[in-house]
């Protein structure tokens, strides 16, 4: 496995910006649980997230049992219709401080030889669904003062890559809709950050690749999700973690880009007045 150098992350302080709940997107396993992990350690309430109730019920069991947060697990397809409205409803009522957009992935089709409804699935899952549950939860945020999103996305998003059409094409949307919010929002206590993850031994990738894959380039998801959390209340835009061609050239790309976006929010201002 790879290693991550990990980043120094303020737990108290975390939880008092985007505590008392936490909603994950694709939560039972992997990455998503991760996430779960570390939150509750922090005693953040959580709303779990993804297609299987039972997986959900007995993560959120276990972190109660350990951290004795509260939970609640909601079973749906991110990919169906309306997914986003119904990730609001399951969190009617709570005081949401912090959502997570993580589960982005499925099955990698050939485009020309798959047909496009493998394709619209994963449109509905990272655009539709990532645009419906973030503006409900902003709204709320924008209420409180605070709050915060994080995107899992990919480095496959930083630009095209064969076999993977759509998937690239869903997370260069989620990288740019992410840093597009954190330019507009984060002087305004909402932060948000766009991961571009590496490669990463979770449950859905071993079910992707061939059982004698090579793993020795790939990250622990427990070392990314914790930078991502640390990246979030740092206040990044983006975080990119070094994977794949050209991966020297990556953190020079990561400070290019936040760059960019600070020169934008002081261009903006001539237009907003602000
Ligand atoms: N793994 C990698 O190498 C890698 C590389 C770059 C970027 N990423 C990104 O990192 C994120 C997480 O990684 P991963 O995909 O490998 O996932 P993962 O960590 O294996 O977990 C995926 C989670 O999402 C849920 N999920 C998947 N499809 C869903 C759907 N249609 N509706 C509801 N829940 C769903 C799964 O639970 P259920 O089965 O219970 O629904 C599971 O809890 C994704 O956004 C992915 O694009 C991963």
């Amino acid at each position: 496995m790879r290693e991550l150098p990990p980043l120094a992350l303020d737990t108290q302080a975390f939880a008092a910006k985007y505590g008392p709940w936490a909603v994950i997107a694709g939560a039972s396993e992997g990455t998503g649980a991760c996430y779960a992990r570390e939150l509750a350690a922090m005693g953040i309430n959580l709303v779990l997230v993804s297609r299987r109730q039972e997986a959900l019920e007995a993560l959120g069991e276990e972190l109660k049992g350990s951290y004795g947060i509260d939970y609640r697990a909601a079973a749906l397809d991110l990919s169906a219709e309306g997914a986003g409205l119904r990730i609001l409803e399951a969190a009617s009522g709570l005081d949401v401080g912090l959502y997570i957009s993580n589960a982005g992935a499925d099955d990698f089709a050939r485009f020309f030889e798959d047909g496009a409804e493998g394709a619209h699935r994963l449109v509905r899952m990272n655009i539709s669904t990532l645009i419906d549950a973030s503006n409900g939860f902003g709204q709320g945020f924008l209420k409180r003062g605070t709050g915060g999103i994080i995107v899992m996305a990919s480095g496959a998003g930083l630009g095209g890559q064969p076999n993977l059409a759509l998937y690239s094409a869903t997370k260069a949307f989620e990288i740019n809709f992410a840093e597009s919010l954190w330019a507009e929002y984060h002087e305004r206590g909402i932060d948000v950050i766009g991961i571009a993850a590496p490669l990463m031994k979770t449950p859905t990738l071993l079910r992707l690749v061939p059982e004698d894959f090579d793993l020795s380039t790939a990250y622990e998801p427990a070392d990314v999700t914790h930078n991502a959390l640390a990246g979030l209340l740092a206040g990044e835009p983006i975080q990119i973690v070094p994977d794949g061609p050209g991966q020297e050239k990556q953190p020079q790309v990561e400070a290019d880009r936040k760059a960019r976006l600070v020169g934008f929010v002081e261009f903006n201002k001539m237009f907003t007045g602000g």
